[in-house]
């Protein structure tokens, strides 16, 4: 899957001194581009940016708003989103937004929706 190989070519990137676990996103937007994004660590542990939302902030960050799916491969078979990123694609994505996780072999695949029920809203 071409979204896959992608997530695992930004993999390489990753800057990830500190837990050694190299993650890599690929974020496809509506309009069919796609941006890649890796895990970047930091001494200080907090300012650590997950692949996911490397990903995201490079999209939107050159006005990109609308998104179709994203690709996860990290250091074990299927690497879920964190819970800080799966809230970041809340904010931009809709629920039927495709989550595939997974790996050179194989991958599994989810909604938003799936991953982040009940999530907040200060309008429901
Ligand atoms: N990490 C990601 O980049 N994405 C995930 O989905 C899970 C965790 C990163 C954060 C940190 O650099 C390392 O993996 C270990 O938590």
């Amino acid at each position: 899957m071409e979204l896959m190989d992608k997530a695992i070519e930004a993999k390489k990137n990753s800057y990830s001194p500190y837990s050694n676990f190299k993650v890599g996103a690929a974020l496809l937007t509506k309009d069919n581009k796609i941006y890649t994004g890796c895990n970047i660590e930091s001494v200080s542990y907090t300012p650590t940016c997950c692949a996911e939302r490397t990903a995201f902030f490079k999209a939107i960050s050159e006005g990109k708003k609308e998104f179709k799916a994203i690709a996860i491969s990290g250091d074990t078979p299927f690497c879920y989103p964190c819970g800080v990123c799966r809230q970041v694609m809340s904010e931009f994505c809709d629920d039927d937004f495709k989550i595939y996780v997974g790996n050179n072999k194989e991958y599994k695949e989810y909604t938003l929706k799936e991953l982040l029920p009940y999530s907040f809203d200060m309008e429901k």
